[in-house]
């Protein structure tokens, strides 16, 4: 009797404390991790997990992925991803010559769970297929409206290089949509092909394969520069810009620099018009780039050739000259007139008064007047004659002299 009471007594005991258990409880991590190759853009990694019986029937259970690595991720590629399958087919691809590999974090997640928490993380690293080889540099595409002209510096110029596209992303539609790249060229250095596809709608994912391996292509897209107009309107400049043919959804903006009259260079950020004040006495060289707009990321151009507006004119001469040469001509012409006039005063007009004795006089001696005009005026000091005394002296005295 004692022994069934206490048997019960123990019995309910452990049902509460489980029962209070399982309210505090933590969902269980994914297990039984790995992963495959869809192609060399997608890993599909899958899992399984147990439902436990306790748990309510309305908890939903999720399962969210993230990436541990800090690593740079693809534009347009959601990461943490949640999802309520036991698998992900994922394309968060790491920027190309970084590691081979990277690590995943999985954990579970109950909604209307009763005080079931969220599981701790499990990780799974995923390496890459075998054979990521560096195949390209400076890999470059020009947007054009028939679609992206592609060019590359060969790492191993002698191994045919093969370059296969498609729109980036996991779904098995676009998985298969690889397309080749046509038309193969070569330049100098750098050998190119073209991609037949609409530009930048959608990522573009490239994939390039020789003997010696693969690797995935980040592209660096350029956009060819816009013409610049330059029209004069009422001592103002406007500029205008082309918008470039391809990317018509996206709003550009254009950066472009200026010197006037071989000043230092001036750069300003514009959109497709801007009137600018204009000296018409001025070169004007303008160069200028077009800037992804707020719906096209990472396009841009390059920078343009210089275009010119106007001349350089010199300084107006006329005024200068008018201004300080003919004054100075016109001074020394007086002054040495004047000296040319006192030095020969006496050959021009003999009597001519010393003008600035004139001028002393008046001012030393104020309105004196007893003094003759004749005093003040000019008189030759007489010159001193010493009187010539003549000896003559006989030939003969001279010659007994010498004798
Ligand atoms: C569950 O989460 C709550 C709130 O975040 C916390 O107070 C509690 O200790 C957690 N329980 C367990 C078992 O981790
Ligand atoms: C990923 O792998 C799981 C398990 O192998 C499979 O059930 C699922 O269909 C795969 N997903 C894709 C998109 O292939
Ligand atoms: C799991 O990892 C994520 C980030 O990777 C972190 O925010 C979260 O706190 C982790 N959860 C646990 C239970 O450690
Ligand atoms: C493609 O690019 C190359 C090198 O940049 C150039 O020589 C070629 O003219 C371009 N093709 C077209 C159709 O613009
Ligand atoms: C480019 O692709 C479109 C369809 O996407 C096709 O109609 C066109 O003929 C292709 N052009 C070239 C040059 O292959
Ligand atoms: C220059 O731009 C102004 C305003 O942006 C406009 O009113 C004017 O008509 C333009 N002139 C020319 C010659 O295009
Ligand atoms: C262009 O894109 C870069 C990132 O790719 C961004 O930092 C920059 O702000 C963008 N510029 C404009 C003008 O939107």
């Amino acid at each position: 009797m004692t022994f069934t009471r206490d048997f019960w007594a123990v019995l309910s005991c452990c049902a509460m404390m489980t029962l209070s258990r399982c309210h505090a409880d933590r969902l269980l991590p994914p297990t039984d991790l790995s992963y495959k190759w869809l192609d060399l853009l997608t890993v599909n990694v899958s899992w399984s997990w147990q439902r436990p019986i306790d748990l309510p029937e309305k908890c939903e259970i999720q399962y969210e992925l993230r990436l541990v690595e800090k690593e740079e991720r693809k534009e347009g590629h959601r990461c943490p991803k949640r999802t309520f399958l036991k698998n992900v087919a994922d394309s968060c691809l790491t920027k190309q010559s970084n590691s081979d590999h990277w690590t995943y974090s999985i954990h579970t997640l109950g909604h209307n769970c009763d005080g079931w928490n969220s599981s701790t993380n499990v990780t799974i690293t995923v390496k890459c297929p075998e054979g990521r080889a560096d195949l390209v540099k400076n890999f470059k595409c020009v947007l054009e409206p028939s679609g992206m002209n592609c060019s590359w510096i060969p790492v191993h110029p002698s191994h045919e290089l093969k370059l296969s596209h498609r729109v980036c992303g996991s779904s098995e539609k676009l998985r298969k949509s690889f397309k080749e790249c046509d038309r193969p060229y070569s330049t100098g250095m750098r050998n190119g092909c073209y991609l037949n596809v609409t530009v930048g709608e959608n990522n573009i994912c490239i994939v390039a394969n020789s003997k010696i391996g693969w690797s995935i292509i980040e592209p660096l897209l350029v956009i060819p520069s816009s013409k610049l107009s330059i029209r004069e309107d009422n001592h103002h400049l406007n500029l205008t810009w082309m918008p470039p043919e391809v990317g018509k959804y996206c709003s550009w903006k254009y950066n472009f620099c200026y010197t006037q009259c071989n000043g230092p260079e001036q750069c300003l950020l514009s959109s497709s018009t801007h009137r600018m004040p204009y000296d018409e006495n001025c070169l004007y060289k303008f160069r200028s780039r077009v800037l992804n707009g707020t719906h096209c990321p990472g396009m841009n151009s390059d920078w343009s050739e210089f275009v010119s507006y106007g001349v350089n004119k010199p300084p107006d001469g006329t005024l200068t000259v008018a201004v300080i040469v003919i004054p100075i001509i016109l001074c020394v012409c007086v002054i040495l007139s004047c000296y040319c006039f006192r030095r020969h005063s006496d050959i021009i007009c003999p009597n001519t008064p010393d003008p600035s004795a004139i001028f002393k006089e008046m001012v030393m001696n104020g309105n004196k007047e007893h003094k003759t005009t004749a005093e003040s005026l000019y008189t030759p000091v007489p010159e001193v004659v010493e009187p010539c005394k003549i000896t003559l002296v006989s030939a003969t005295s001279a010659l007994q002299q010498n004798f």
